[in-house]
């Protein structure tokens, strides 16, 4: 495994997926709570499929959404990570930052203090000058959690994959470049 490819923070384990991923994935992505701001839930097929996207962009870009373990107590309870979106929109293109956790792991600020090791490798291993993120507005969860990180709304807009009157189309963009990332990892 190429260095740095594997992050640590206090609770968390952020490396690469391994196959044993697949079923507990899968059992996430069946869930229709952690699912409720998503089109519909995943098939097994949808998402062992959604696991060889994420692998594939680990292989072709070396870093991506990790598998995220919680050592000593499960070894697998979603994803947090680095991805570049694959549709055209205003803000593309560029690096999003992403987390779906398993429902009993919510709420004690994993996917924050996941997320703030992202940012760390994206801002400081890969040198980006910026990573955004994006959801859906009714998202009040992960919207808290972009903003917890810093992140700044700037605006709506329509999802390119998505149908203009599908209700989930619309989405909120949050951005944050690396001098704002910096200062408050200073202060
Ligand atoms: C979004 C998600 C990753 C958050 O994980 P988490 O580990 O619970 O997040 P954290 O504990 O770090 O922070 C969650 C924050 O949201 C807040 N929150 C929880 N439910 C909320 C709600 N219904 N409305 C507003 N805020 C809410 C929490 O209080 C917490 O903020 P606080 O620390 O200020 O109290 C998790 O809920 C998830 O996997 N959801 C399903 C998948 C998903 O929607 N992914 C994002 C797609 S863009």
């Amino acid at each position: 495994m190429p260095p740095g490819i594997e992050v640590e923070t206090a609770r968390l384990l952020l490396r690469r997926w391994r196959f044993e991923d697949r079923e507990p994935f899968a059992a996430l992505n069946a869930d229709p709570s952690v699912m409720e701001h998503f089109p519909s839930s995943l098939s097994r097929e949808e998402s062992d499929a959604l696991a060889g996207r994420i692998q594939d962009h680990f292989s072709t870009r070396g870093y991506g959404p990790w598998a995220v373990e919680v050592p000593q107590r499960a070894p697998f309870i979603g994803f947090i990570g680095l991805f570049v979106p694959d549709f055209e929109a205003p803000f593309t293109p560029c690096v999003e930052i992403g987390w779906r956790l398993a429902r009993a792991w919510w709420r004690q600020g994993l996917a924050t203090e996941g997320a703030q090791a992202a940012l760390a490798y994206g801002f400081e291993q890969l040198g980006l000058a910026e990573i955004v993120s994006f959801t859906v507005p009714a998202n009040r969860r992960s919207r808290r959690v972009m903003e917890k990180l810093g992140m700044r709304y700037s605006g709506d807009f329509n999802h390119p994959r998505m149908d203009r009157h599908h209700a989930l189309c619309r989405h909120v963009l949050y951005r944050l470049a690396r001098s704002d990332w910096a200062a408050t990892a200073r202060s």
